[in-house]
This record gives C-alpha cells, structure tokens and sequence, in this order.
C-alpha cells in the first residue's frame, strides 16, 4: 500500500490534533447535555439533536454557552425557553435500562472495546483508549471514549455522537481517519446508535488522556479525509432489502453495519478504502501478523465448503475452527461469542448468499489443509 493521498495543494495546514475539547469547553458543555441528574446516556440527547445540533460546534454552540455561565437556576429557565421544554423534562430521566442492555450488546457486536481499551489494562481501563492500532499509514492510538468530560466524551451530545458514527465527523468538526470504522457503523439504526449512547453514558468515565496518533506526511493530514469521504463513505442508515428473509436482512445488517467483517476481510485500495469489487474476499496483507482469508462461499479459496453451521460454530467459538484461529479473528470469535445463537446463525446465512469470489488467501489458515 505504497501510494500517498493524493495531496491537494490547498491542504498547507497541519492536522488539528484538538480532538478533545479543553477543560473549560467540557464544563460548557456538559450540563447542555443531560444536567447534572443524568449521565451523558440519557434519553434528553437525540432531542438535542432534532433542535438543530445544539452541540455540533463542540462546544454547544454560543448561547447555550452563555446560558451556563448564568447560576444554576437561571440557567435553567433559560436554555428551557430557548429550546423546547420537553428537553428539560428528559433530562432529569436517568437511561432506560433495558436501552444500556441492548447498547452493550451492541457495544460488543461492533468490537468497540476491542479497539478502544488497551490490552491488559484491566477492567478500570475499559473503554479508555491507548490501544497502538498499526496500518500502512501510520501508527493510531484508539481515543478515551468513556463519559470523562475531559479526556473521553462526557462533554459530547447524542447528536456529536451521532454525527461520528454515521458521517466520520467530530464536535469540532474534523473528520475522522477510516481506522474508526464508521464507514460501516454509518449504516447502524438510528434506534441502535441511541443504544449504544445509553451504554456508554452508563460505564465509569475513566480520566485517562489520549495518546497522538504518529502518522507519516501526508497522513498526518485529517483534512485529506474530506475529499476521501465523498469518495468511499456511503451515509447510513442501511435499508433492509425487501423481498429477502429477515434473518437474511438481520445477517447482512450485523455484517455490514454493525460487526465490520469487511473491514478485515478485504483488500483496500491504494487511498485506503475496501475495495468494494473484492469484499470479502481477504487479503495477503497482514493484520498483527495474519494474512487474512477470502469469506465469500467460493469452493476453491473461500467458505463454499463449510455448511452454515461451520460458520456459526466459529462465531459462537466452538470446535477445532475455533480454537485455531488466530491474532484479530480470535478477539471477533471472543466477542461474537457473546451474541446470540440467531444472531450468529444469521450472519452465518447471509455470508454462505453472497456471490463466490476468488481469494488469494485461504480459510483455515493455522489447520493447513484439515478442512478442505
Ligand atoms: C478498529 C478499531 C476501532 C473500532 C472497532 C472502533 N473504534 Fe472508535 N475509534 C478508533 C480510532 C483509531 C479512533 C480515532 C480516529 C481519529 O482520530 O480520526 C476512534 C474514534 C472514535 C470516537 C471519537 C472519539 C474522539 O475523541 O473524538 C468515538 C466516539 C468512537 N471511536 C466510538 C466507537 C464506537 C461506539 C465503536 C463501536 C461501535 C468504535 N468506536 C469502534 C478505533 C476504533
Ligand atoms: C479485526 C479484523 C477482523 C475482523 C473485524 C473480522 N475478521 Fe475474520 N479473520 C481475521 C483474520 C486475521 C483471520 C485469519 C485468522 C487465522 O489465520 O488464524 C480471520 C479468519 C476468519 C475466518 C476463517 C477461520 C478459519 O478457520 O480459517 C472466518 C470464517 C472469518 N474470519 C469470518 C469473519 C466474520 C463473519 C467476521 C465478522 C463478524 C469477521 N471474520 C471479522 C480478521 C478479522
């Protein structure tokens, strides 16, 4: 993966790097959010977002600022007459528990910890970021994305959370490097990404602060990622396909938006997009050390042979496939593990329906030629 990005003249500015906001900026902003009664989960959020992205500056937005300078009950009447009083009233609900339920086993079908909490750190780290992620471009450093005001995404509203998930952008408006798979996440559900609010307003916030990513010229560049949006990122939501099953649409949901497996499982471009001609497909290029094989249910190089049970085996981490395979698929398989029988078996379904496609990189890497 040689090639740069292509590196516009007008691009003469250094990345910002100011992904986090300031303290103050975080006080600002923080009772915008949810008041000090509920935590940044709470429900008031998508209602932030429907008035007209009350938070999308980063820093919610002047008069809201302004408002909060003002002591606490004044403040109140305030914000409750500029905006709708609705707002207010949901704010003092705490998260629905049953929303932070499904938000963590969302959490944990889209292997957001995975990234997001260096190995080995123990649990009083989850979620707080510093895992070394290394590509082609350069080395990343996953971000804190724990409710801490300051160094996670306490500060943030669901509408800043939103917007990074379905468009790649942050409060700040800078846009976000691919390695934060959001270019699949975008095709979540509204309703889901709400979830997965709730859950992370529920975790400890944990104040640990973000590592820089060391990324060579022009990588470096977030501002390249603005032309490579309009290229390669497809705004969600995904639609179902109508006249498919249901387990079909739920498998290629999980697939697509939610689990990422192409990610992985394909080759990229030389600007560093998945090759969408050969998803699927894998790729020679090594992930922590493993070539990465072709999915597709080509009988030569990919899953043909393996009936849809093999498939869900795997996922749920039962069997010798299982317990073979190896470095980034072994942390998928610890996670999808924890989903559901259906859930496994529908991803499983809409893999074995996609078209054959040739790979250069065979299933069953570690096991040789056992299963084929
Ligand atoms: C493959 C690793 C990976 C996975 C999986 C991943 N992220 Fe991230 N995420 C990153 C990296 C790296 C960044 C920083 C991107 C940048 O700086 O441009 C990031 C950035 C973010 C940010 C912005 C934080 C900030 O301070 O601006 C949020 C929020 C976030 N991720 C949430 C999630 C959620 C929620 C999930 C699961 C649905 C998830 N991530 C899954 C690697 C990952
Ligand atoms: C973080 C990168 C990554 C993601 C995401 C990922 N995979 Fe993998 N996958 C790999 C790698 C690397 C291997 C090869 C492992 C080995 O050789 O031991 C692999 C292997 C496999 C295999 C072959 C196992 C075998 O016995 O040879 C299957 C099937 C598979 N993945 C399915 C999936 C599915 C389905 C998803 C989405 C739910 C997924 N993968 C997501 C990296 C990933």
């Amino acid at each position: 993966m040689e090639p740069a990005f292509a590196r516009p003249r007008w691009l003469d500015r250094p990345a910002s790097v100011a992904r986090n906001r300031t303290p103050a900026d975080a006080r600002d902003a923080l009772p915008g959010i949810s008041g000090p009664a509920a935590p940044p989960g709470s429900k008031v959020a998508p209602a932030v977002d429907s008035t007209g992205r009350v938070g999308a500056s980063g820093t919610g937005g002047p008069w809201i600022r302004s408002a909060w300078r003002l002591p606490g009950a004044a403040a109140l009447v305030v914000v409750g007459t500029l905006s709708a009083h609705a707002q207010a009233k949901q704010s003092a609900q705490p998260p629905d528990p049953a929303a932070v339920q499904r938000g963590a086993y969302l959490l944990t079908a889209a292997n957001c910890a995975s990234c997001h909490t260096l190995p080995g750190s123990g649990s009083a780290h989850q979620l707080a970021g510093g895992r070394a992620l290394p590509t082609p471009f350069g080395v990343f450093f996953s971000p804190n994305i724990t409710p801490d005001p300051i160094h996670g995404i306490g500060g943030w509203t669901f509408g800043d959370f939103k917007r990074a998930l379905r468009r790649g952008v942050s409060p700040s408006n800078t846009h976000y490097y691919p390695v934060f798979p959001y270019t699949s996440y975008t095709g979540m559900s509204d309703s889901d990404i709400e979830d997965l609010w709730a859950y992370l307003g529920s975790v400890p916030p944990v104040s640990q602060p973000n590592r820089p990513h060391e990324l060579g010229f022009p990588y470096s560049l977030r501002l390249a990622m603005a032309p490579w949006k309009v290229l390669f990122l497809d705004q969600g939501p995904l639609k179902p396909e109508p006249g498919r099953p249901p387990e079909w649409n739920r498998g290629r949901y999980l697939v697509n938006a939610v689990a990422h497996c192409a990610d992985c499982h394909a080759p990229r471009n030389f600007l560093g997009a998945v090759d969408r001609g050969r998803t699927m497909s894998g790729t020679r290029e090594r992930l922590e050390g493993y070539e990465v094989p072709n999915i597709t249910p080509d009988i030569q190089t990919g899953i043909g042979r393996w009936s849809v049970g093999d498939v869900t085996g795997l996922l749920a981490g039962r069997g010798m496939r299982a317990m073979h395979v190896g470095g980034p698929m072994r942390e998928v398989v610890r996670n999808t593990s924890r989903l559901s029988e259906a859930d496994r078996t529908a991803m499983a379904v809409y893999l074995k329906s996609l078209p054959p496609r040739f790979g250069e990189v065979k299933p069953g890497g570690m096991m040789g030629g056992m299963c084929h």
